[in-house]
This record gives structure tokens, C-alpha cells and sequence, in this order.
């Protein structure tokens, strides 16, 4: 197939181009130019971080095709004989876009969420073969509780940030494009998604990547304050969150793998699945995992009546991830009928969120860190023997 994909410079973007190339789809990626970097270096750049023996430049050309432009703009920012050009070569257009942070002003989430859904529906109905598969989120379903089914969506339910809300809209738009009977679509909708599952690699601007970073922060701060690598009972340091809460986290590559099998299965137009862990972990395993791979033992969660005495460190830390802090006390459960009776037996496995699995991600941020770290000690290093040579002004 001819695949138009928006956001395939981005953390699942990434490796779903990837593995829809391995599977001999033709690609066409429209990807915004940023910070002075043109829209082919940015792919290229991001594919091979991810993949470094992957046959890049052998691809460009043949199966993939990089068009600069934007997901919010008209005409996704191109003329209109290339637009009309791309859609009409297109089987289907995969919109992946999104602004994911969890808080940010309204109008982003307007223009890019909601806006970019509206843009890509317009694309898909600018041809006669009509197809579009949206990348939802489990979280649409907001702060509620107890069962998920995948054909619900209710925009009135209260939701823990903008968000979630505004992928909630963006999804309506998608439902309302396809009951007019003209469009077909697919929406898809992941839970939490974390590292690869054989190498750990994240996105850096990834949530769980963020929330990893910021604990050995304040590891390394406790460290350097008590002048020992050890960190011993009088170090218990507090999370606010319920042990008992299940996290639905689910690898980067399972996500991509179950949307390039999808895009595939005929039986899969016209529905919503969830691209969910059938097993979520509850907060007190992956409190045991992170302790373990960070040699921190007396790191923990607790109750909301502690908050009051957290200390100022505790306190410090709690204000830098008050936007995960809501995600730590419940979840609803994501059903699954839909997936498993349209994929059946080639429903794969998602591989369990293991010891070793939060190991490899915690190594893949601290040496992603640290690297970063040794460039910024470089590059002030030579600005400063720049700023020695260089002659007094007159
Ligand atoms: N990550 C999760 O845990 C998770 C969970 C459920 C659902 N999802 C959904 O999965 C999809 C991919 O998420 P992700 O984690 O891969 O996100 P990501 O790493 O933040 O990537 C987002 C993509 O959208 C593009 N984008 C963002 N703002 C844009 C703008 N103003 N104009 C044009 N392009 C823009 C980015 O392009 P640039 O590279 O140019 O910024 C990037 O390619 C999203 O729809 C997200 O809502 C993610």
C-alpha cells in the first residue's frame, strides 16, 4: 500500500515508518522542517537513531518520500497540485500527529489535535479512495473507571488535562467524518507508551523517559549531598500515589507492530481497538522494578495524607511531575473484544513489563543522559577557550 503518514518524526512515528517499510508499504512522510534542520535530515536523523543499521538511503526515493509541510496547515502547507498529487497517490493516510503534552494552552491542542485531525479527515476526503486511520488514545476515556469498551467515546466526561480532552474531540471529529457513510476509518487508540521492548530506546521528550530522568536527578542530589553512593533507610523518599493502581504501559515497537498489522486486516475498517497490555502492571511491582534498577530501595509510594509531611526534596520533586501525579491513583480497564475478534490468532503477545525490561529503559535514559551531558561540557568548554582567544573589543 501507499501510506501517507503524518508524524513520523515522533517517538511511535519513528518506529511504525520503520516497521510499515520492512513490511514493503510505500511511505510518503510529511514532516515539518525545525530549528533550521530540513524535514528530510530531521527523519533521517530520527530513523537511524532508532534503527542504525537501517537501510535509509536506500529506501529515500524507492518506498519512502519525505514531503516537507505541516499537519496544521491548509494543504498540509504544500501547493495544490502536489496535494492533490499526494492524496490521490495515497491508499490510506495514517494521522499520528499530535501534541502530546499534558498540559499546554488550549489553542495548541486546538490548532494541532483538533485542528490536524480536521486537515488529515479534509486529505482523505480529497480522494476517491477514501481511508483514514486515526491515532487515538486509551486515555479519551478520561478519569473514568471500571470497563472501557473500545466503541465508547464520551466528550463530557471529566478528564484529568486538556489533553485527553482534546483527543477526545479530535477522535468525535473522525466518528462524525466516517457516519457520513463517505470515509472509511480506523481509529486507534494505545495506552501508555513506553521504550522498545529489546532496547529500551525512548523518545527524550517521552513522558516515562522524563519521569526516569527526573529520579536519578534527584538520586545523584541525594548522593552528592550525603557524599555516599548508598543510599540507606534514613533516605526514604515518597511519590504520592496508590500502590494498588494498575499502569497500562505498552512498548513502543508492540504499538507499532499491532497498527502495521491493522492497516493490513480488511475486517478492521470501520472500528475502534485498544492497543493496550491485556496485563497491566500495578504501581507496587514497578515501584520494586524502579528500585531495583536504579539501586534506590527506600524509594516508595504513599498515601495522600503524607503529602503534608513530604520534605522539601519530596515536595520539589512532586511539584517537577504534579502532571503524571493524576495518572498514580486510578485507571479504568481497557476491554479488548474488538482486537482480539478481528485479529484472532495473529493478535501478538505484548512482552511483559519485567525486571529486566525497566532496567534496560532506566540504562537507555542514564547514559542517553549522560551523553548529553559530556556534548554540554564540550560545547561550554570550547565557547569558553573561544571567548579567550578572542581579542578585547577596542
Ligand atoms: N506517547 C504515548 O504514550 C501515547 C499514548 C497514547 C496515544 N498516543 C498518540 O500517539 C501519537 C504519537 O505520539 P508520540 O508519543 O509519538 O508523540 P511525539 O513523539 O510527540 O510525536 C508527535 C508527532 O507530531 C508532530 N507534531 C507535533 N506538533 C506538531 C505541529 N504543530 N505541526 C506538525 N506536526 C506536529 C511531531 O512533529 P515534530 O517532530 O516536528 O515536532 C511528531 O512527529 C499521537 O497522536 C499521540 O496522541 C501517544
Amino acid at each position: 500500500m501507499h501510506i501517507f503518514l503524518t508524524g513520523a518524526s515522533g517517538f511511535l512515528g519513528t518506529v511504525l515508518l520503520r516497521d510499515l517499510l520492512l513490511k514493503g508499504h510505500t511511505i510518503t512522510a510529511l514532516v515539518r522542517a525545525k530549528f533550521g534542520t530540513d524535514a528530510h535530515s530531521r527523519l533521517r536523523e530520527a530513523l537511524l537513531d532508532y534503527d542504525p543499521s537501517f537501510p535509509y538511503d536506500q529506501a529515500m526515493g524507492r518506498t519512502l518520500f519525505v514531503v516537507e509541510g505541516s499537519a496544521t496547515q491548509g494543504n498540509f502547507g504544500l501547493d495544490e497540485k502536489s496535494y492533490s498529487l499526494y492524496a490521490q497517490r495515497s491508499d490510506i493516510i495514517l494521522h499520528n500527529v499530535a501534541c502530546t503534552a499534558l498540559e499546554t494552552d488550549w489553542s495548541i491542542y486546538e490548532e494541532v489535535n483538533i485542528g490536524g485531525t480536521r486537515k488529515a479527515i479534509e486529505f482523505a476526503f480529497h480522494t476517491r479512495r477514501k481511508a483514514l486511520v486515526y491515532v487515538s488514545s486509551a486515555y479519551v476515556a478520561g478519569a473514568r473507571t471500571g470497563l472501557v469498551l473500545e466503541n465508547e467515546l464520551d466528550t463530557s466526561v471529566s478528564f484529568r488535562n486538556s489533553y485527553e480532552r482534546s483527543k477526545a474531540m479530535a477522535e468525535n471529529e473522525v466518528r462524525i467524518a466516517a457516519s457520513s457513510g463517505n470515509i472509511q476509518t480506523m481509529i486507534l487508540r494505545p495506552s501508555i507508551i513506553i521504550g522498545d521492548s529489546q532496547t529500551g530506546w525512548m523518545c527524550e521528550e517521552h513522558h516515562f523517559f522524563d519521569f526516569i530522568r527526573r529520579l536519578s536527578w534527584i538520586l545523584r542530589l541525594i548522593r552528592n549531598r550525603t557524599g555516599s553512593a548508598e543510599i540507606t533507610a534514613d533516605h526514604r523518599f515518597r511519590i504520592p500515589g496508590d500502590p494498588r493502581t494498575t499502569k497500562n504501559f505498552i512498548p513502543v515497537d508492540h504499538v507499532a507492530k499491532l497498527i502495521s498489522i491493522l492497516v493490513e486486516t480488511d475486517a478492521a475498517w470501520g472500528k475502534t481497538f485498544h492497543l493496550t497490555h491485556p496485563e497491566p502492571i500495578s504501581l507496587k511491582t514497578l515501584e520494586k522494578y524502579v528500585q531495583k534498577s536504579l539501586y534506590w530501595p527506600e524509594l516508595t509510594w504513599c498515601p495522600k495524607e503524607e503529602i503534608r509531611e513530604l520534605s522539601s526534596l519530596e515536595r520539589r520533586f512532586l511539584r517537577s511531575i504534579q502532571i503524571y501525579e493524576r495518572y498514580f491513583w486510578q485507571e479504568p480497564s481497557f476491554d479488548q473484544d474488538q482486537l482480539k475478534s478481528v485479529l484472532g490468532a495473529n493478535l501478538p503477545e505484548p512482552d511483559a513489563l519485567s525486571q529486566e525490561f525497566v532496567s534496560r529503559m532506566v540504562r537507555f535514559v542514564q547514559n542517553k543522559s549522560i551523553r548529553k551531558e559530556k556534548l554540554r561540557k564540550e560545547i561550554s568548554r570550547s565557547h569558553e577557550a573561544a571567548a579567550i582567544v578572542k581579542p578585547a573589543a577596542s
